[in-house]
């Protein structure tokens, strides 16, 4: 169930929506049977019993319509008020939020009674203002809020909330976002501390469910057996994610040896084992501290004549493997025990771990694999600044900028140069930049990474 879909003037609801969620049946503050989707339902409780407690107390005047019931609304204002009116205010049948269930109209009892039509519920703003502050702890955001009426399409209506639960609730109300707005144009960086076991693409996955946004991508892929910093992009910061896959990585690994498996892994299938004698692990482990053409493992997803590497070896297909050029740039050993070790590298992009240690382990003429795995910076970002998905699910995490994570020049420019950028031209690079800039405007709004082309600086990437 996605609890944020965006149902507005520009898309209506799906057919079999309603198939899909369930709706419990209460009453309106007339009387009169309604029905609300079964977690909004909970929410509006636990708001109506909070509020009590103020003393305000709340009743639904609308909620779950069918296209029917839509239909009636419309036409009724239209009798009551007049086309233009109706227009304004009342969605067209299908395109109505209240089709999803998650809308309620909320009134406010008054001198003991309920608003009988919109003037009168337009008299109670100020006590509508009271409440909207407390909106976001129950899971619901404000749907049509003052100064967003040309992005939602409606005027303000104070008394109409939307359940997407506590956790987009806490987003959109924190970046003064409408729906719409977080939809398109939510952005942000998440330092995940991936656990062992999931792969790289279950993160991307739950991630997106989490914030409800597709457009989500990672840095740098992390086998299921591996942990550590999963640099995860969302939205508009997906456009930054090859220069961050492109940093230097630090690792911390455990190393068997005596044996090799096809996979140079533990989760491998054994396929040489040899006892280990008196080897000198430090001289090998050491000379490993330089650039050189490293083979890619055959149980990656690397790519030879458009298959991917491990589509090769599960169908047994002999297959040439790359070399790519990678620099270990450090290496040390942290721990020795009688058949294994421990160490710490850091590496350029593309490294392969397991092939580092699967070359380590020929040198030394016993094998080596790689027990475990973990990922403990990426860039300038540390392990110690990672959430793992459940502390981010409780909403405890830092989301960072793209201009947060980046370290090229950062400039404000003025109005002229702002229009250039906006409209991918080519300026002229008076801040003699050497590589690539971020240009912000006033606002201190990225507006785009630009690199350098000539005397001129050219788009790489636009956020408009
Ligand atoms: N009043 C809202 C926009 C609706 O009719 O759905
Ligand atoms: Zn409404």
């Amino acid at each position: 169930m996605d609890y944020s879909i965006l149902v507005n003037k520009d898309n209506k609801i799906k057919s079999n929506y309603i198939d899909r969620i369930n709706l419990i049946k209460t009453k309106d503050v007339e009387g009169i049977d309604v029905f609300v989707e079964e977690k909004t339902y909970n929410a509006y409780l636990d708001l109506k019993n909070f509020l009590f407690e103020k003393n305000i107390e709340i009743g639904i005047s609308s909620a779950y319509r069918s296209i029917d019931e839509q239909i009636n609304i419309y036409n009724d204002f239209i009798n009551r008020y007049g086309k233009d009116y109706a227009d304004k205010y009342v969605a067209i049948p299908e395109y109505s939020e209240h089709h999803t269930g998650l809308a309620i109209d909320i009134n406010i009892k008054i001198d003991d009674k309920y608003p009988s039509n919109n003037n009168e519920l337009m008299a109670q703003k100020k006590y509508y203002e009271d409440i909207h502050k407390y909106l976001k702890d129950f899971g619901f955001i404000l749907r049509y809020p003052e100064g967003k009426e040309d992005i939602t399409g409606y005027p303000y209506e104070p008394w109409h909330y939307r359940y997407v639960g506590k956790f987009i609730a806490n987003i959109i109300s924190e970046n003064n976002m409408c729906l719409e707005e977080y939809k398109s144009s939510f952005s942000g960086i998440l330092i995940v501390n991936k656990e062992k076991g999931c792969t790289s693409f279950d993160i991307v996955n739950r991630i997106s469910k989490l914030f409800g946004i597709k457009k989500i991508g990672h840095t740098g892929t992390l086998d299921p057996l591996a942990e550590g910093v999963l640099i995860v992009c969302i939205g508009q910061a997906t456009k930054v994610v090859e220069l961050l896959t492109a940093e230097d990585k630090e690792y911390i690994a455990k190393v068997k040896l005596g044996l090799k498996t096809d996979t140079y892994d533990i989760e491998g299938k054994v396929i040489e084992e040899k006892l280990v004698e008196d080897v000198n692990i430090e001289d090998i482990v050491n000379s490993y501290k330089k650039t050189y053409m490293q083979e890619v493992p055959i149980y990656s997803a690397v790519k030879v004549n458009g298959k991917k590497l491990y589509d090769y070896a599960r169908e047994n297909k002999k297959v040439k493997l790359p070399k790519k050029e990678v620099t270990i740039k450090e290496i040390e050993i942290l721990d020795k025990f009688n058949d294994s070790f421990v160490f710490r590298t850091l590496v350029t992009k593309g490294c392969y771990i397991r092939s580092l240690i699967n070359d380590i382990g020929n040198d030394l003429g016993c094998g080596a694999i790689m027990t475990s795995l973990i990922r403990t910076k990426q860039g300038n970002i540390s392990i110690d600044k990672s959430y793992t998905i459940s502390d981010i699910e409780n909403g405890n995490y830092k989301m960072y900028k793209i201009e947060d994570l980046l370290d090229y020049p950062k400039i404000i420019v003025d109005s002229e140069e702002e229009f250039k950028i906006k409209n991918g031209m080519k300026i002229f690079n008076k801040w003699k930049i050497k590589d690539k800039v971020m240009f912000f405007n006033k606002h201190n709004k990225l507006l785009g990474i630009y690199e350098v082309d000539n005397q001129k600086l050219r788009v790489w990437k636009n956020f408009n």
